[in-house]
C-alpha cells in the first residue's frame, strides 16, 4: 500500500548510515511501489554538492548496498529524480536554511531525519524552528546513541521537547524494525499455545544472544566510549527482553505497546557484580585485538558482555534472563531461547532420558523458530525418549516472501511517513533503560574492573560459561 506524499529531509545524507541503510532502503520501497509520484527526498549535509552530485552518490550507494536482482536502471533513475540536495552546516551560520525552506512544501507529510551526531540534534531542532521550516505536524527521526547515561538522555529529551511534542519524535532502535523482532509479538499474542506457559511457573530461564563476527574496525573511537553495554544492551537487547517479558497490551497500538515495555524496564533489578562478565577480544594471527582497534592500550571498555537479569514482577519471579552480546564471536547469530521446566511428574524411568523443551526464535540469520520436543525413540528396545526439533525457517515456510525480508530501516522509515510510533522508543522508555544501565556501569567503573580477554572466533570469555554453570545451566552454542 503506497504511503502518503511526503518531503523527507535527511540531515547527514552523505554519511555512512544514510549511504548504507537509509537511501538504499528508500530505493527498495520505491521499487516496491510504496513511494508515490510526488514524494521528495532532500539530502542535507556539510559536503558541498549540487543535486546532481548527490544523485551520483546515491547511485553509487545503490550499486554497493542493494542486491543485484533489485537493481533496475530505469527505476533507479526514476527514483533519483525525486532527490534534491542542500548544503547545510548545522553548527554554523544560516547558510542553506533559506534554500531548504524554499524546497519544502506545505500540505504533505514532512519528516526530518537527524542522521548526525547527537551533539547536533539541538542545533538542528532550533534552526528548523527559527527558520519557520518545521510545524506542529512535522516529524523528526533521531538515531542512537540517545544519550550515554540517564542525565544526557534527559537533557536530549528536554531539548527535543522544547521544540517538538512527543507524538512528533521517532527515536530509532533498528532492532524493532527487524521482521523477526516484530514477529515476537505475533508469536506470543496471536497464538493460544504459548501464553499460558509464558511465566516462571513453566519457564526455567531465557537466553538472549546477539553474536557478531565483526570487530570494532574503524569505529574504535566511538565504540571505546560506549562498549557493549551502551552500544547493544541498553537498547537492542533491552527491546528483545521487553518483547519477551511484557504483558499483553490491550491493543496493538503505539502507546499500549510502549506502556507495557516500560513496565518491564522498570521491573528490572539492579545487577550485582557477580552476575556480570565483560570481555575484550584478543589479538590473533596478526589481527589486532580490541586494545589495538580502539588505540588505547589501557582501555577497560568491553567488546563482550554477559549478564544475568531478573524481572521483578509476578510473572517472572524466579526465572532469570541471561543476556549476552559481543564482537568477534564464533558466528553472527542472534536468537532467543526459552527453556521450559520439567513436567511436574515423570511417568518414565530416569534411564529413558529426558530433556527440556526449548523454544528457539532465530532472529538472524536463517530467521525462523524451532521447538524442541520429546518423542519416543523408535525401535523395540522399550521406552526411550529422544528430543526432536519442530523446525521452521521463514524462507521455507513462506517461500519467496519469507526469503525476502525487508531491512529494518525500510519498515521504520515507512512507519514515520505513516505516522505510526509503535516501533519507536518513547522518551520515558529510553530514560528508564538508562536508569537501569547507569548503576551497572558505575559499579564496574568504581571497582576498576578489567574485562577478561577472549579469543576471536570463540563464544566469549571462559568466565561467562560460569555465569550459567553455577546455576546448573549452560549457554547454547553460538552458531549460524
Ligand atoms: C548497532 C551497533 O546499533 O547495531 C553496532 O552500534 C552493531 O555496534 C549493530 O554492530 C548490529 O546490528 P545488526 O542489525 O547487524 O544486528
Amino acid at each position: 500500500i503506497p504511503v502518503e506524499v511526503f518531503d523527507l529531509v535527511i540531515f547527514g545524507a552523505t554519511g555512512d548510515l544514510a549511504r548504507r541503510k537509509i537511501l538504499p532502503g528508500l530505493y527498495r520501497r520505491y521499487l516496491a511501489g510504496q513511494i508515490t509520484g510526488e514524494s521528495r527526498i532532500i539530502g542535507a549535509a556539510r559536503t558541498d554538492l549540487d543535486a546532481e552530485g548527490f544523485r551520483q552518490l546515491v547511485r553509487d550507494a545503490i550499486a554497493e548496498f542493494v542486491a543485484a536482482d533489485k537493481r533496475d536502471t530505469a527505476v533507479i533513475e526514476d527514483f533519483l529524480s525525486h532527490l534534491d540536495y542542500v548544503s547545510i552546516d548545522a553548527a554554523k551560520g544560516d547558510q542553506g536554511w533559506k534554500s531548504l525552506k524554499a524546497m519544502i512544501r506545505q500540505g504533505v507529510v514532512q519528516a526530518f531525519y537527524f542522521s548526525v551526531a547527537p551533539s547536533l540534534f539541538g542545533d538542528l531542532a532550533e534552526k528548523l524552528h527559527d527558520h519557520g521550516i518545521a510545524h506542529s505536524e512535522s516529524r523528526i527521526v533521531v538515531e542512537k546513541p540517545f544519550g550515554r547515561d540517564l542525565a544526557s538522555a534527559q537533557a536530549l529529551n528536554a531539548m527535543l521537547a522544547s521544540h517538538f511534542e512527543e507524538r512528533q519524535i521517532y527515536r530509532i532502535d533498528h532492532y524493532l524494525g527487524k521482521e523477526t523482532v516484530q514477529n515476537l509479538m505475533a508469536v506470543r499474542f496471536a497464538n493460544i499455545l504459548f501464553e499460558p506457559l509464558w511465566n516462571s511457573q513453566f519457564i526455567d530461564h531465557v537466553q538472549i544472544t546477539v553474536g557478531e563476527t565483526v570487530g570494532v574496525e574503524g569505529r574504535g573511537a566511538y565504540y571505546d566510549k560506549s562498549g557493549a553495554m551502551r552500544d547493544m544492551v541498553q537498547n537492542h537487547l533491552m527491546q528483545l527482553l521487553c518483547l519477551i517479558a511484557m504483558e499483553p497490551p490491550y491493543h496493538f497500538d503505539p502507546n499500549a505497546v510502549r506502556d507495557e515495555k516500560l513496565k518491564v524496564i522498570r521491573a528490572l533489578q539492579p545487577v550485582p557484580a557477580e552476575d556480570i562478565v565483560r570481555g575484550q577480544y584478543l589479538p590473533m594471527n596478526g589481527a589486532p585485538g580490541y586494545l589495538e582497534d580502539c588505540e588505547d592500550p589501557e582501555s577497560k571498555t568491553e567488546s563482550y558482555i554477559a549478564l544475568k537479569v531478573h524481572v521483578a514482577n509476578w510473572r517472572w519471579k524466579g526465572t532469570p534472563f541471561y543476556l549476552r552480546t559481543g564482537k568477534k564471536l564464533r558466528a553472527r547469530a542472534s536468537e532467543i531461547a526459552i527453556t521450559f521446566k520439567e513436567p511436574p511428574h515423570s511417568i518414565f524411568d530416569d534411564a529413558a532420558g529426558w530433556r527440556e523443551n526449548v523454544l528457539v526464535i532465530r532472529l538472524q540469520p536463517n530467521e525462523g523458530m524451532n521447538l524442541k520436543v520429546m518423542i519416543k525413540e523408535p525401535g523395540p528396545g522399550g521406552m526411550r525418549l529422544t528430543q526432536v526439533p519442530l523446525d521452521m525457517s521463514f524462507a521455507d515456510a513462506l517461500g519467496a516472501e519469507g526469503a525476502d525480508i525487508p531491512d529494518a530501516y525500510e519498515r521504520l522509515i515507512m512507519d514515520v511517513i505513516r505516522g505510526n510510533q509503535t516501533l519507536f522508543m518513547r522518551g520515558d522508555e529510553v530514560e528508564a533503560a538508562w536508569a537501569w544501565t547507569d548503576p551497572i556501569i558505575k559499579g564496574w567503573e568504581a571497582r576498576g574492573d578489567r574485562p577478561h580477554g577472549y579469543d576471536p572466533g570463540s563464544s566469549g570469555p571462559e568466565d561467562a560459561l560460569m555465569l550459567m554453570h553455577r546455576d546448573g545451566r549452560r549457554w547454547r552454542e553460538i552458531k549460524e
